[in-house]
């Protein structure tokens, strides 16, 4: 597309209104329209075709200090996502290249060359993966899933790994690797779809239905860890947590990768009750944050490639189709109903 086509369209965007108490809804965004402009010296002019929604979306919209700087009221919400370079000043990125980047919820972003860093962007290759796998396995959560997994949680062949959130994003990398890499592993699910998938379409050893009523986690991790759990990957915090803590074995790792079931808490966090099993022990628990590997993202991504290439490793993507429908969407990672990666659709491939 040149230049001057790139200034004849609309920009359709989702703006941060206010801060959520509680579950965001509608009031909390704005939908707003602006004209894209050409790119500057050196820029490029990308189109948005998919958006990650992610768990973390829900902490940038509090106040307060994290890993990352809040969305300022009246910002375009943040948000990665891969898509199409249709306009380029660069000597870096052509038109037609497809990248990675944080597009923000807009279906268009003009970056600047002093921008690309910062703003993580990187070419893709779609003979790797598809658009939605590289939001995936080879995205941000998979990268999350592998680095948590082979950095923190050190797998050996034989030990026991218990993943909660196992049928999402995060959850499928960390288990399928876990197996290639000769752990037992079970998986924590709601409900018995995601469970009998990640059983039977994923390979896992066995699934937990943590719905499936009090005492169930409980009761699952003893018939299906009976020599206990060496490597724990959080996903969700709360009192899964605490419940496995109470069957790790001497020198287990626990991985802190997120707290899906506190996100939303409109009273303190509940932090768990049963550390002092980390004393008894002598486990460790340990915070991880994805961007920190991002200089070994590539190796991460070709290893996993291979292992999608070879089958042992599947994909699967929750696709919404619409940028307008972005608030409802986001809401189905906090009641379950996303089943795999939760990914926006904005525009046609
Ligand atoms: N540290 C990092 O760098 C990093 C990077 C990426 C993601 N994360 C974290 O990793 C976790 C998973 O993220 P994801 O992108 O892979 O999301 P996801 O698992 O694809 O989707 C979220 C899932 O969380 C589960 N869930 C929601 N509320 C829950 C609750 N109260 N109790 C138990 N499970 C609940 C639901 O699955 P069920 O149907 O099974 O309940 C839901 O489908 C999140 O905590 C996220 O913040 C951390």
């Amino acid at each position: 597309m040149s230049d001057t086509a790139v200034s004849t369209l609309t920009n359709h965007q989702f703006r941060l209104a206010s801060r959520p108490v509680g579950l965001p809804t509608r009031d909390n965004w704005s939908a707003s329209t602006e004209a894209v402009a050409e790119p500057g010296d050196g820029g490029v002019v990308l189109q948005t075709l998919a958006l990650s929604l992610d768990p973390a979306m829900r902490g940038w919209m509090n106040e307060g200090r994290s890993y990352i700087p809040p969305v300022g009221i009246g910002e375009v919400m943040r948000a990665s996502g891969v898509g199409r370079v249709i306009a380029s000043k660069s000597a870096h990125f052509a038109v037609g290249d497809m990248v990675s980047a944080g597009f923000g919820v807009q279906q268009y972003v003009r970056l600047g060359a002093d921008e690309f860093k910062r703003n993580g962007m990187v070419k893709i290759d779609l003979r790797m993966g598809s658009l939605t796998q590289w939001l995936n396995v080879l995205g941000m959560p998979g990268m999350t899933g592998y680095f948590g997994l082979m950095d923190v949680g050190q797998p050996q062949s034989g030990e026991t790994l218990v993943v909660s959130g196992a049928a999402g994003a995060v959850g499928q990398t960390v288990g399928q690797v876990a197996k290639i890499k000769g752990c037992r592993v079970v998986g924590i699910a709601g409900g018995k779809a995601k469970c009998d998938w990640v059983v039977k379409e994923l390979g896992f050893d066995a699934c937990i239905d943590y719905k499936a009523g009090p005492g169930a986690v409980r009761e699952g991790l003893k018939e299906h860890c009976p020599k206990g759990v060496d490597i724990y990957f959080d996903n969700v915090g709360g009192e899964i947590l605490d419940t496995v803590l109470a069957r790790i074995n001497r020198k287990a790792r626990i991985i802190i990768c997120g707290a899906i079931s506190q996100y939303n808490a409109t009273t303190a966090i509940a932090g768990p009750k049963n550390y002092l099993s980390l004393l008894v022990n002598r486990a460790r628990m340990e915070g991880i944050v994805v961007f920190d590997y991002a200089d070994r993202y590539h190796l991460a991504v070709l290893e996993m490639a291979g292992y999608l290439k070879d089958g042992r490793m599947k994909s699967k993507e929750d696709v919404v189709e619409g940028i307008e429908h972005f608030p409802e969407a986001l809401l189905k990672l906090f009641n379950g109903e996303n089943f795999g990666k939760l990914v926006l659709q904005v525009a046609d491939q």
